[in-house]
C-alpha cells in the first residue's frame, strides 16, 4: 500500500435531521481499490441505510468516535458544514472537503482561520462547462422535493387549504408558482407539472424561459419576473416555491408581507432559497423536526438542508459527484490536483489561516487573500 496517499475519514453527520453521509460503501470500495485507506465513524451511514458491515466489507476501517476519526485521517470528507461541536478537531495539517456556506457563518469562519485547516467548499467547485457538479444534484433534489412537500402540506391536517395538487375530472388542479427558473425551479416545475398541477415559473432571464418552454410540458407557463407580474400571479397561488439565487449574495426579498396578505389563506410557501436568507420577508429557517410555521395565514416550509430528508438518494448523488475529485486528491495531494484542475481549485476556502473565497470575505468583512498568492497556478 502506498503510504503517501491521504487517509480519508468519513464522520457521522450531526446537523439536525441530516441523514446523508459523504460516501457510499461502493465509493469506499473504489478508493480502496486505488490503494486508499478509508476510515468511517461508527454508524456514519446508518441513517441513509448503509450498515457498518457494508463499509467494512468495502475495505474501510471503523472508528468509534469523531475525535478518533479526525485524529487518524488527513482528509475529512463530509456533507454539511462543521457544527460547533466539531470545531475543536480543526488542525493545520488537515483537509476538510464538504459544503461550507461560509458567507453567512462568521463563527465557523473564525474557527477555520484560527486553526489553519485547509478547507474545500463543495459548493464552489466548478467544472469545464461552468457548472457546479456537487451543488447541482442537491438543487435537483431540493427542487423535486419542493413540489412534493408543497403538495403534501396542502392537506388540511397539515394546515393547508385542502387543494389536491392534481385536481380531478371537473375540479381544477393546484396552481403552483415557482419563483426562479434555475436548477431548483426547473426540477420543481417538472415534478409539480408531472403531478398534474398548473404551474407558472418566473425568472428575470428570457433565454432561460425560452429553454424551459421547449422542454417542460404544456401545463407549465413561463413568465418574466417583475414585482407586478409576481404580485399578480401570487393572487391565485396554492403553492409557492422560492428558487431564486444571486450567486454569493443573500436572496432578494421578492415577496413582501403585504403581498402575502393577498395570497389565499392556507397556501404553502416552500422557500428553498432559505439557505441564502429566503425570498419572502416572512421566511425564517426551520428544521426537519419542525419544518413549518404559519404567518399571514400561509404555511411556510423553510428547511435549509432539504436533501437531508432523502438521505439514500442524496448520498448516492453526492458520492457520484464528489468521487471524481476525491480520488485524485487522495492519490496526488492538494497542490498537484489543484494545478491540474483549476475548477476544483476554485473550491479552496481557507488555507494556512487565510480566507480565499472573495465573496465570503466581503460578506463577513474579513481580509481576503487570493488563492494564487498561496498556491500559484
Ligand atoms: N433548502 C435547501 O435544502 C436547498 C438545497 C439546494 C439549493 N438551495 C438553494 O436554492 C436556491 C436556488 O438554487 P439553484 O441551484 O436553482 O440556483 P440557480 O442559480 O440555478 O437558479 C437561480 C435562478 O434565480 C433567478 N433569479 C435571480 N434573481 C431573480 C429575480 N429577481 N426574480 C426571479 N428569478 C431570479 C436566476 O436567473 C436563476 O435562474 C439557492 O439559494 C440554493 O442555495 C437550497
Amino acid at each position: 500500500m502506498d503510504t503517501a496517499l491521504l487517509k480519508v475519514g468519513v464522520p457521522r453527520e450531526i446537523k439536525d435531521g441530516e441523514s446523508r453521509v459523504a460516501l457510499t460503501p461502493s465509493a469506499v470500495k473504489r478508493l480502496a481499490a486505488k490503494g486508499g485507506q478509508v476510515y468511517f465513524q461508527k454508524n456514519a451511514g446508518l441513517a441513509a441505510g448503509f450498515l457498518d458491515q457494508e463499509y467494512i466489507k468495502a475495505g474501510a476501517k471503523r472508528v468509534v468516535s469523531s475525535a478518533a476519526l479526525w485524529k487518524e485521517c488527513d482528509l475529512i470528507v463530509k456533507i454539511k458544514e462543521p457544527q460547533p461541536k466539531e470545531y475543536k478537531f480543526f488542525k493545520s495539517d488537515k483537509i476538510l472537503f464538504c459544503f461550507i456556506h461560509l458567507a453567512a457563518n462568521k463563527k465557523l469562519a473564525r474557527a477555520l482561520l484560527k486553526s489553519g485547516i485547509t478547507t474545500i467548499a463543495a459548493e464552489s467547485v466548478s467544472n469545464k462547462d461552468n457548472h457546479f457538479p456537487m451543488l447541482e444534484p442537491m438543487s435537483e433534489i431540493a427542487g423535486r422535493m419542493a413540489a412534493i412537500v408543497g403538495a403534501y402540506h396542502q392537506m388540511i391536517p397539515s394546515r393547508g387549504r385542502g387543494v389536491l395538487v392534481c385536481g380531478l375530472p371537473g375540479v381544477l388542479p393546484a396552481h403552483v408558482v415557482v419563483v426562479g427558473a434555475g436548477t431548483v425551479g426547473e426540477h420543481a416545475a417538472k415534478i409539480a407539472s408531472g403531478l398534474g398541477a398548473q404551474v407558472t415559473i418566473l425568472d428575470t432571464r428570457q433565454e432561460r424561459l425560452n429553454f424551459l418552454d421547449e422542454i417542460l410540458p404544456k401545463n407549465v407557463s413561463t413568465l418574466i419576473a417583475t414585482p407586478e407580474s409576481l404580485t399578480q400571479t401570487l393572487l391565485s397561488a396554492d403553492i409557492i416555491i422560492g428558487a431564486v439565487l444571486i450567486p454569493g449574495a443573500k436572496a432578494p426579498r421578492l415577496i413582501t408581507r403585504k403581498m402575502l396578505k393577498n395570497v389565499p389563506k392556507g397556501s404553502i410557501l416552500v422557500d428553498v432559497s432559505i439557505d441564502q436568507g429566503g425570498i419572502a420577508e416572512t421566511s425564517r429557517p426551520t428544521s426537519h423536526s419542525q419544518p413549518t410555521y404559519i404567518e399571514e395565514g400561509i404555511v411556510h416550509y423553510c428547511v435549509p438542508n432539504m436533501p437531508g430528508a432523502y438521505g439514500r438518494t442524496a448520498t448516492a448523488a453526492f458520492t457520484n459527484a464528489i468521487l471524481p475529485y476525491l480520488e485524485p486528491l487522495m492519490i496526488q495531494g492538494l497542490i498537484p490536483t489543484f494545478k491540474r484542475d483549476p475548477g476544483f481549485a476554485e473550491g479552496l476556502t481557507t488555507f494556512s489561516g487565510k480566507l480565499v473565497q472573495k465573496m465570503a470575505a466581503e460578506s463577513l468583512r474579513l481580509p481576503h487573500t487570493p488563492r494564487t498568492d498561496l498556491i500559484p497556478d
